[in-house]
């Protein structure tokens, strides 16, 4: 080694030394701060000791090059492994400070809606009984949707009013009960199902009327199916929803499609009978129109009606998941509130 760069190298030596101790012994981010502008800093004692390199003898500048940049290297290191460990040890000290106990919040990952979970609870309780659950469209021909089902086209039911047309003879169902026409052109019987879907009305969206809504429209048609089964029918489906306190009884009504006809009432689940205002003090709840087919509705579709009877039905699980929950609005149903939704959300969802 040159004897010109001695002193030089001496000073980058203790430099090494002293620099690393100072960095690796800097307490805090204010500390490390200083111990590197002292040391690699624009003014710093490494940097002034680099900058007289270049003073020395040619013979000498190498060993004295090689040696700063060695230091330089090593006090750039002790610095970054410093500094990374100070930012480790706050990051333990803010996290010791959490408090865990606190329970989290899990995002709502979504759920079955209230009147889809009523859908496939009914369809299932009905599945109990044999009914197999079918769909059918939702754009319907006047046929379908009233002459088959023996309603004349000049009743009120097929006034504009109450009916969207899309075309000449082509309207959007305003009930499920086409599909009884549809399946029963498909099958001979015996016949039983279920078919939740859709359906159109020209009705304002009020709190218990929304445009488009879902039924539920039941069919079953054999041989020597009779009133009492029919009756059965009902008083099973409506026990395993309600619950077997519940009591059902048939009000008698009208539909063209049924004969005889009756509304299905059941005592009311909130005052259990008393009168309330959901029952509006008559200690009873409509839930659906049903009744036995009519024979002309079996001469429409070409099954013989001396031969067969059935019995129909038609709901709206919409009004039933409002009764369940005691949802004051229908259209709560419909507005998709993540906020409401989140309350009636099924075992999945949450
Ligand atoms: N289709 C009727 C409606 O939308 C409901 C209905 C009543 C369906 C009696 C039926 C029935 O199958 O037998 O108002």
């Amino acid at each position: 080694m040159s004897e010109g760069a001695r002193p030089l190298l001496g000073r980058l030596e203790s430099i090494e030394v002293e620099g690393l101790a100072a960095l690796r012994e800097a307490e805090d981010e204010e500390a490390l701060e200083a111990a590197r502008v002292r040391f690699l800093g624009r003014s710093g004692a490494l940097t002034e000791a680099l900058g007289e390199i270049g003073g020395l003898p040619a013979a000498d500048r190498p060993d004295a090059g090689r040696k700063g940049n060695e230091v330089k290297g090593l006090l750039e290191k002790a610095h970054e492994a410093r500094a990374a460990e100070l930012r480790r040890e706050a990051r333990a000290r803010e996290a010791s400070q959490r408090d865990l106990t606190l329970p989290g919040r899990r995002p709502f990952r979504g759920g079955t809606h209230p009147v889809t979970r009523v859908i496939d609870e009914i369809c299932d309780i009905f599945g109990e009984l044999g009914f197999t659950r079918v769909r059918g469209p939702e754009v319907e021909t006047e046929w379908y949707n009233f002459t088959a089902l023996n309603i004349p086209l000049d009743h009120p039911a097929a006034d504009v009013h109450d009916t969207f047309y899309l075309d000449e003879g082509v309207v959007l169902r305003t009930h499920t009960s086409p599909v009884q026409a549809r399946v029963m052109q498909a099958h001979e019987p015996p016949v039983r199902v279920v078919v939740p879907g859709l359906c159109y009305r020209r009705d304002a969206f009020d709190a218990s009327h929304a445009p488009a809504f879902e039924q539920i429209e039941g069919l079953a048609v054999d041989e020597g199916v009779d009133f009492i089964e029919f009756r059965s029918a009902i008083d099973h489906f409506v026990r395993r929803f309600f619950g077997p306190e519940v009591k059902t009884r048939l009000r008698p009504d009208f539909f063209p499609f049924t004969e005889p006809s009756a509304q299905v009432e059941v005592s009311c689940t909130i005052c259990g009978g008393a009168g309330c205002s959901t029952c509006k003090g008559t200690g009873w709840i409509e839930i659906m129109g049903a009744g036995m087919v009519d024979p002309a509705v079996f001469e429409a579709v070409g099954y013989d009606p001396e031969r067969y009877t059935g019995y129909a039905f038609g709901m709206g699980p919409a009004r039933i998941a409002i009764l369940r929950h005691r949802i004051p609005d229908i259209r709560l149903l419909y507005e998709g509130d993540v906020r409401f939704l989140r309350q009636l959300a099924g075992p999945e969802g949450g």
